[in-house]
């Protein structure tokens, strides 16, 4: 793998290229980095995915991860010192109702509403998300995201954490990447519950969004506002001339790109998925979009890469291969293409948003770095944030409404699939001794954003 980057120590933007109101910030999610053995936490299905051979790496698991259930208070002076303004996080649904449904884990709630309460006290703004991913194991053994009952299941959980929480979040998203949610985990068959089902995606494609919607309906009858969801975007290319790359192209842009928001935000499903999808679809389901389609207050974008796509020369749907792209890679293997940013902030404010709030919920990349003498030297990293900050200041100067650009991640953390392997982190963490690091482009953000 050649990679070729610009040597940067410093970020050549600065607080003031952006709009007064525009916040900055940095994201974990609960399974990542909080230890779920701790706390009364229940079993999710990351836990028995990651305890079966050959789903991850070394079958690494979030069992300790970062310790942050323990770590929290430094970890958010971090969040603080780097002189972020806001702080995205997740809640984990089997901290909070270990049993999925049911009673709650009072010791649970007690962690976020610290959690909360130690962000306001450091001046961060809390943007929550209340599912990134870690589904209860008893809500697994009832089909998970197949099963219906999901949407009421999820929309009780957002009430028992928003009743906590609520009256103190800044911004509160109901599903982290709809996408990962259903396609990779039903589909593809790389996350939990790792699955390779057609009926079992299309049942989860849809039942996620009915989810969000319950969700969304819970949190605005307790009166909350500045809900929204968070969806991640691949920019697809084809990956040569032909009509049939052409073609495929746009098919995994249909399945990963417009699916989700042609649910929240045009009350339907592109026709060109549901080609392949209708026949495993639930019955009636076009029933549903008034409840996916129920009003939100902001969009979330989560971009990291583009993929160049091609025919796999079958005909079985979706008949369609990644090819390997030319560009420079970070540590994933992933493109390095801050375009395909302002591409989809303009894409969705055109197509589907118009003037709602747009957040750059997440954006970062991983690589190989290296703590030494105190230091952790990654100059790549603050390269790819300069690209990608320019790609959004690039998209507002045209007049698209982005409120904030939120970093993946504060800290090197439980990759999934990846293990501990694949380093994201703004803040390096030793995962034998669990000291935290902050790397050249941690210390490179605060002087952008002090200048
Ligand atoms: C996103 C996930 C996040 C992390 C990054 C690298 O898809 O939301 O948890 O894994 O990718």
């Amino acid at each position: 793998m050649s990679v070729h980057y610009r040597q940067a120590m410093e970020l050549d933007l600065s607080r003031s290229d952006f709009p007064d109101d525009f916040v900055f910030g940095a994201a974990t999610s609960s399974y990542q980095i909080e230890g779920s053995r701790f706390g009364g936490c229940g079993t999710s299905h990351w836990d028995t995915f990651a305890a079966t051979p050959g789903n991850t790496v070394r079958s690494e698991g979030g069992a300790l991860a970062c310790d942050h259930y323990h770590r929290w208070e430094s970890d958010l002076d971090l969040v603080r010192d780097a002189g972020f303004d806001c702080y995205r996080f997740s809640t984990s649904w089997s901290r909070v109702l270990p049993e999925g449904r049911g009673p709650a884990n009072a010791e649970g709630l007690d962690f976020y509403d610290r959690l909360v309460d130690g962000m306001l006290a450091r001046g961060l703004k809390p943007h929550a998300t209340l599912y990134h991913w870690d589904l209860p194991v008893p809500l697994a053994d009832l089909g998970g995201w197949r099963n219906r009952d999901i949407a009421g299941w999820f929309a009780d959980y957002a009430e028992v954490v928003m009743k906590r929480i609520g009256d103190r979040v800044a911004t509160a998203a109901t599903i982290n990447e709809p996408w990962c949610v259903a396609w990779l985990s039903h589909f593809m068959g790389e996350h939990a519950p790792g699955m390779r089902d057609i009926r079992a995606a299309a049942r989860a494609m849809h039942h996620v969004l009915l989810a969000h919607g319950r969700a969304t309906q819970a949190m605005r009858a307790l009166g909350m506002d500045n809900l929204g969801l968070v969806a991640n975007f691949e920019y697809a290319q084809a990956a040569d001339d032909s009509a049939a790359a052409k073609a495929a192209a746009r098919l995994y842009d249909g399945i990963y790109n417009r699916w989700f928001l042609g649910g929240v935000f045009k009350r339907a499903y592109p026709e060109d998925v549901l080609e392949g999808l209708g026949p495993h679809m639930p019955e009636d389901f076009e029933n549903d979009f008034d409840i996916i389609g129920t009003t939100v207050d902001w969009l979330g974008i989560n971009y990291y890469t583009r993929k160049l796509i091609a025919s796999d020369g079958s005909t079985q749907f979706p008949a369609l291969k990644e090819v390997e792209g030319p560009l420079p890679k970070t540590q994933m293997g992933w493109e390095i293409y801050p375009e395909g940013l302002h591409h989809f902030i303009t894409w969705v404010q055109k197509n589907y948003t118009g003037e709602l709030p747009i957040y750059v919920t997440e954006n970062g990349m991983a690589s190989h770095d290296e703590a030494a003498g105190g230091a952790v030297y990654d100059p790549a990293r603050i390269d790819f944030l300069n690209r990608h900050l320019h790609a959004v200041r690039h998209a507002i100067a045209e007049g698209a409404p982005v409120k904030g650009y939120i970093v993946w991640s504060l800290l090197d953390n439980y990759e999934w699939a990846f293990g501990y392997e694949k380093r994201f982190g703004l803040v390096h963490v030793d995962f034998e001794t669990l000291e935290r690091t902050p790397k050249t482009s941690w210390h490179a953000l605060q002087r952008a954003l002090r200048r």
